[in-house]
């Protein structure tokens, strides 16, 4: 096929030149190439079904997909759908199409249907949508679907997709409505989820399970943990796993809601507090926010987290790159920002954030009112408390009642390295390929929008150590953009 047109850059400019300058926004230039209509035509496209069948979306009996999770396994992508999962090579085939070579069907049985039925669920909602898709071992998935508001796990064979023992409950584990985000890691064997735990959705958790350490969760309906999160990533990151969610915030004494984006973090270690304090609770959790805004007169935040990448290594630093936008009934806007964690994991050693009493603002905790060890520390072997069970009553009290730090985590650069105002559409997804280019030594980032549309930017060379203010946008090159819908496929 036909590579895009270029467009000649000087038109472009010319172009961004006549746009109306909005307040403190940068100009925006527009990409250097845009795809033709037909362009994503010549990528197979998975459309579920074994074989091809012409005659519409709706004809031949053709069910429409409803795909919840993706995970790629070296060559070998994994799709999770409402009642199946497929396994499908990613071998280029030159098909139009590309087919799976295996298909588990996995649906509720008839029992848990009516259940959910009686309980009020609309019959579309009453199956089994895939939303935990792991790698257990070489050899083995762990998939958990809702199973019509009954959430099951099972471990199922990577290789024949047939399952390998029995169901285990997906409580704490996936959710129970398909429209709730969550995210699930392993390990070292144990599982962690962020998710939902019961069927009305009002109790949300952080959640470990599996393996041999004990079974821990957040504190529940505590207001100053959790309120209202949307999950959106997890991390593991030396001895912590870290959670990027969006939420309520509790600390501005607002009459309007006002959600911001957070980061928590947990010790991989932790056995939980005392009998008296935090039992079966994480002793170790703690939260911060994320600051993904452009600096200004107006200073303006976009607070609402929508996707996160895995750690990269970006000019010699662990960095997550993340696509935040405003809040659907503000003007419409989407931003990258880049995270240091070890800029992530500073924010955790920094001072707490406090309200002392229900109706004052949210103060910093000072420094000598913070007991030790530090509350939120991993315990470990050779420390004065070998395990987190072990440590003062005083110690849990404050991290049961302190979860919230200070300050924000800074993004690098303290500005976006990639910026849309100027778009009717939100920016969703991301995925980076860090070893671009014929050198393999470029970084792309791929973004995906709420239309359909793919926008391509190149991160420019040493973006992490660009001087600091830096220009929002101005570490990145918006290369291509294209279509992905075709409402005729
Ligand atoms: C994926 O590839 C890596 C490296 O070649 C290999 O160690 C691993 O076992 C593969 N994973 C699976 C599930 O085949
Ligand atoms: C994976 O787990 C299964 C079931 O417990 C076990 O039989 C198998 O040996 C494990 N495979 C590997 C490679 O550890
Ligand atoms: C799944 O596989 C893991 C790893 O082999 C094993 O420990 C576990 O018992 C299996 N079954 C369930 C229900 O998790
Ligand atoms: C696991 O759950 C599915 C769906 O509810 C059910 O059809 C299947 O029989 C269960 N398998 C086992 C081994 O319990
Ligand atoms: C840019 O990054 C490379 C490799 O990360 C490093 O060797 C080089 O010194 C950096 N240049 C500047 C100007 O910071
Ligand atoms: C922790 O210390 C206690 C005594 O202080 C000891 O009995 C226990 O074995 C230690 N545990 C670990 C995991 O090192
Ligand atoms: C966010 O970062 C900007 C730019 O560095 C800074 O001016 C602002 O105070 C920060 N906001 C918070 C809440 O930390
Ligand atoms: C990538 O590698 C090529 C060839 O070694 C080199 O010329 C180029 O400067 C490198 N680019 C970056 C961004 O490091």
């Amino acid at each position: 096929m036909a590579p895009p047109p270029r467009v000649p850059l000087v038109l472009l400019l010319l172009l961004a030149a006549e746009r109306t300058a909005r307040g403190t926004f940068p100009e925006e230039p527009g990409p250097i190439a845009v795809a033709p209509p037909d362009y994503v035509k010549h990528y197979p496209v998975f459309v579920g079904h074994g074989t091809a069948r012409p005659g519409g979306p709706e004809g031949g009996g053709t069910q429409r997909l409803s795909i919840q999770r993706i995970l790629k396994v070296n060559r070998t992508l994994f799709i999770g759908d409402r009642d199946n999962v497929y396994r499908v090579s990613l071998e280029p085939s030159g098909a139009t199409e590309m087919r799976y070579h295996r298909k588990l069907t996995w649906r509720s049985n008839q029992h848990d249907i009516s259940i959910c039925r009686m309980k009020g669920k609309h019959e579309a909602e009453c199956r089994n949508f895939i939303k935990v898709l792991l790698v257990r071992n070489e050899s083995l998935l762990f998939v958990c679907g809702t199973n019509a508001f009954n959430p099951v796990c099972a471990n199922y064979s990577m290789d024949t997709l047939e399952p390998v023992g029995d169901n285990i409950s997906g409580m704490a584990r996936c959710p129970y409505d398909p429209k709730h985000a969550n995210v699930a890691l392993f390990t070292g064997g144990m599982l962690f989820t962020a998710t939902v735990t019961d069927f009305l959705a009002i109790d949300a958790v952080i959640y470990r399970s599996l393996g041999d350490s004990p079974t821990l969760r957040t504190v529940k309906h505590d207001s100053k943990w959790f309120k209202e999160p949307y999950f959106v990533h997890a991390v593991e990151w030396r001895s912590h796993v870290y959670f990027f969610f969006r939420e309520i915030a509790m600390e501005f004494n607002y009459l309007e809601k006002v959600v911001v984006s957070r980061v928590a973090r947990v010790c991989k270690n932790d056995m939980g507090g005392s009998q008296r304090v935090l039992e079966k609770q994480w002793t170790s959790f703690l939260k911060a926010r994320l600051n993904c805004s452009v600096p200004g007169d107006s200073h303006f935040y976009f607070n609402v987290i929508q996707a996160v990448t895995d750690i990269l290594e970006l000019d010699g630093r662990p960095v997550v790159l993340a696509v935040f936008s405003t809040p659907t009934n503000s003007i419409p806007g989407s931003a990258v920002c880049a995270f240091d964690m070890t800029q992530v994991a500073a924010v955790f050693e920094g001072r707490f954030r406090e309200q002392k009493s229900p109706e004052s603002i949210w103060t910093p905790v000072p420094e000598d009112m913070v007991p030790k060890p530090r509350p939120g520390c991993c315990a470990s072997p050779g420390m004065r408390y070998n395990s987190s069970s072990a440590f003062p009553d005083e110690i849990l009290n404050f991290v049961k009642t302190h979860p919230l730090m200070d300050e924000a985590v800074p993004a690098l650069g303290n500005a976006p390295w990639i910026l849309r105002t100027m778009t009717r559409y939100q920016l969703r997804k991301i995925v980076v390929d860090n070893a671009a280019g014929p050198w393999g030594n470029h970084t792309v980032v791929f973004l995906g929008s709420s239309t359909g549309t793919v926008l391509k930017f190149l991160i420019l060379p040493n973006a992490t150590s660009s001087p600091v203010p830096a220009s929002p946008g101005s570490q990145s090159v918006f290369l291509e953009e294209f279509e992905t819908y075709q409402p005729g496929r």
